[in-house]
């Protein structure tokens, strides 16, 4: 099994990355292989609505976003952990999901989602639901903890102080654990719903 994590944060060994620490501390004792990918200081712009991936199912930028693609395909389950930026997950990060699920056409169904803001003080809850909106258009189940998924901490590494965030994130981690071996016995066992093709209705007169 394996988790894709992909780090909104620009600033590297920030407190975003010390909570991905805490995930991959779990998921490593679990046995799960785990892919980290940070944003870092790469420069990941906005999907430009161009089209091109309705047909060639990839993006017409050609930066990690399609490498991405391919991880998450092969992954049981995506993490994503955003600084929050103005009450919101920061702008790179929002750039990413965009064109990382409106260009791949994989089957993304019943991969587990689960997602982290990290903020100075507030703004986490916003940007959690900003975060878990990517799973619930993609029919993912939310692997979910005792709070909602935030850590706190300004400068870099003052997150270790936030215990209960921490905690929360290995909550998490093993609940994700837990879920993704529960779907994949299920699958063995019922195989996955029948898959519709969606009825696109906008909204036009
Ligand atoms: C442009 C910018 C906007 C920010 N906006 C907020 C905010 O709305 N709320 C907040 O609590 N912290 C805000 N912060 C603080 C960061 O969320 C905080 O420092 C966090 O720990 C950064 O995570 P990182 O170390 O993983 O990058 C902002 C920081 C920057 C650079």
């Amino acid at each position: 099994m394996k988790v894709l994590i992909i780090n909104g944060s620009p600033r590297i060994n920030g407190n975003s990355s010390k909570l991905v620490d805490e995930l991959t501390n779990v998921f490593k004792k679990e046995k799960i292989d785990i892919e980290v990918f940070q944003i870092g200081g790469k420069a990941i712009r906005g999907c430009l609505a161009c089209g091109y991936c309705l047909e060639k199912h990839e993006c017409v930028i050609k930066d990690e976003v399609n490498q991405l693609a391919k991880s998450f395909d092969e992954s049981d389950g995506l993490v994503i952990v955003s600084p929050v930026y103005y009450g919101s997950a920061n702008g790179s990060i929002i750039s990413l999901l965009d064109r990382l699920f409106y260009s791949s056409n994989f089957d993304k169904r019943f991969k587990v989602g689960a997602a982290f803001a990290v903020a100075r003080r507030a703004g986490t809850t916003t940007t959690f639901d900003e975060l878990n909106k990517y799973f619930t258009i993609a029919q993912m189940p939310i692997a979910s903890g005792r709070y909602w998924n935030n850590g706190f901490g300004r400068e870099k590494g003052q997150i270790e102080k936030d215990e209960e965030g921490l905690q929360n994130a290995q909550i998490v981690a093993k609940n994700m654990v837990f879920l993704m071996k529960a779907i994949k016995d299920a699958k063995d066992k019922y195989g996955l719903p029948e898959k519709k093709e969606t009825k696109y209705t906008h909204f036009i007169r």
